[in-house]
């Protein structure tokens, strides 16, 4: 199996990747990937590439080394204009001459491989090309050069795909973050940039990342999953969408609650698509993630400081800037700090229907998180006043989860009603109820209605939402299939 690239190097670039400025990595560990190094017979094959005998790996390396230096020092890089398209035929068809002056013993399929790599080192991101065109990927996990896992499916599995060095995994951070207007170097070594597609992509390099530098992408693709794909993937029932939609619509100011990777921005992206075009919508977020539909959208992302430490602006920056722009619903990418009680004063002063996320493991969790954060972040509240604040600031939580197996499900919708003494006080309407784990290892079980109907009611419907009350008895909604 084969999975090595050759060194890096930018399209427009006139030399080889830069040297390496981070210690020489042997593949390291990171905080969100599964245990270390698995052995090489493990590894899956990169997607649609042919596979190639060990022995030849080196030898193709060495090629495309070659290959790649000869292009670089061949192109002339002052009439290199024009569109993408034409510029990789006209490098194609260079490299394709520069393969066939090689005496070399390769065949039709290797070839090919060889042309196709030494564009992506040139047009794309190298070696992580191929997994870039893979739409089942959902994160791709560099954690050094020479270890790279993929989630597909719900599932992590270690990839053949491998950067030649530690310099050249360095190249195409560079490559990604500068293209955002980022930097990622010895003063500045935590990033979050995004791709062109919007993906979003997290750098951490030496001294911190200590096995070499290390890179996470969430992909969202060009195309995010829809409400329908939820329904078909059994991550919600149509009548929980229809639900939600009301609320929506209905203005109610709801929080997605769920842990890493769980489906929280999917889900805001979604819920954020029942908003009316007729509404002025301003998203605030870290990394612009969310790809909202509607016409009239201003979209805010936040900014790092400057290599001096001056220029940050921050979510809280943006969300109390964006009270003044007359928004008629604020979408908060994630709450993770002091944001969170600006978050709650904008849903309790008229921002009806504002939605954000929140990183917690259940709808209880939420609450605390809350608290802590808030408290963390200098304000002398009492915890009843931030409970109060909560309290009348939320009306639903919805929480995400990914469950054991990989199924990314709506495990519950809740209502949050009020205070009883100290205590936040919210009803469950609808919840995923586990039974179990198919012969896949996955989980199963069904949505069901609990039985309560929640006290919103006459307020979404007086907002247009026709939803029959008989949604609302105790009921099995939908089963997984192995159920059925
Ligand atoms: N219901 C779903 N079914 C299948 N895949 C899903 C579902 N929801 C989200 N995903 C996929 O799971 C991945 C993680 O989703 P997402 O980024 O929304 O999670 P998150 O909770 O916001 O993660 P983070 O905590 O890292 O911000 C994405 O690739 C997304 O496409
Ligand atoms: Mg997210």
């Amino acid at each position: 199996m084969f999975g090595k690239r050759s060194p890096g190097s930018a399209p427009n670039a006139t030399a080889p990747p830069p040297a390496p400025k981070a210690p020489a990595n042997s593949g390291g560990d990171n905080a969100a990937t599964p245990p270390k190094k698995t052995a090489p017979a493990n590894r899956s094959a990169a997607p649609s590439r042919p596979a190639m005998a060990m022995g030849k790996i080196e030898q193709f390396n060495a090629l495309k080394m070659r290959l790649h230096r000869k292009l670089i020092d061949k192109l002339d890089l002052s009439r290199m204009v024009g569109e993408e398209d034409v510029l990789r035929q006209q490098v194609k068809e260079l490299v394709t001459q520069l393969a066939d002056e090689e005496n070399t013993l390769l065949n039709y399929n290797e070839r090919q491989r060889l042309v196709s790599e030494v564009l992506d080192e040139t047009f794309g991101l190298g070696p992580l090309e191929v997994l870039l065109t893979d739409p089942a990927i959902s994160d791709i996990l560099v954690n050094g050069p020479k270890q790279v896992y993929v989630e597909k499916g719900g599932k992590l599995t270690l990839t053949e795909i491998q950067f030649r060095d530690n310099a050249h995994l360095m190249h195409v951070i560079d490559k990604i973050v500068s293209g955002v207007g980022r930097r990622c170097d010895e003063t500045c070594p935590l990033v979050d940039a995004r791709l062109k597609d919007g993906s979003r992509v997290n750098a951490v390099i030496p001294p911190l990342a200590i096995d070499g530098a290390s890179m996470s992408i969430r992909r969202f693709g060009a195309d995010p999953l829809t409400w329908d794909d939820y329904v078909n993937f059994k991550s919600c029932t149509p009548e929980i969408r229809d639900f939600l939609q009301a609320c929506v619509e209905g203005h109610l100011n709801i929080i997605v609650v769920g842990g890493t990777g769980s489906g929280k921005t999917t889900l805001l992206n979604n819920l954020s698509s029942f908003i009316p075009e007729t509404e002025r919508i301003v998203t605030i977020e870290d990394a612009a993630e969310l790809q909202l539909r509607q016409p009239h959208v201003v979209r805010l992302e936040t900014r790092p400081a400057n290599i001096e430490g001056k220029g940050k602006i921050a979510i809280r920056d943006l969300l109390i800037n964006s009270l003044r722009m007359r928004p008629d619903r604020i979408v908060v990418g994630e709450c993770r700090g002091p944001e969170t009680l600006d978050m709650l004063q904008a849903m309790n002063t008229g921002h009806d229907g504002s939605l954000t996320t929140l990183h917690a493991n259940s709808t209880r969790d939420c609450v605390s998180r809350v608290e802590t954060m808030v408290m963390m972040a200098g304000f002398d509240l009492p915890v009843r006043a931030i409970r109060q604040q909560f309290a009348s600031a939320v009306n639903v939580i919805i929480s995400a989860q990914r469950l054991t197996g990989g199924p990314r499900k709506i495990v519950s919708i809740t209502e949050v009603t009020g205070m009883e003494g100290e205590i936040v006080t919210m009803q469950d309407i609808f919840q995923f109820e586990q039974v179990g784990i198919d012969e896949k290892g996955r989980a199963m079980g069904q949505f069901v209605a609990t039985g309560i109907r929640p006290s919103f009611l006459e307020r979404i419907k007086a907002c247009g939402a026709n939803i029959d009350p008989a949604l609302f008895n105790r009921q099995v909604l939908m089963k997984d299939d192995a159920l059925e």
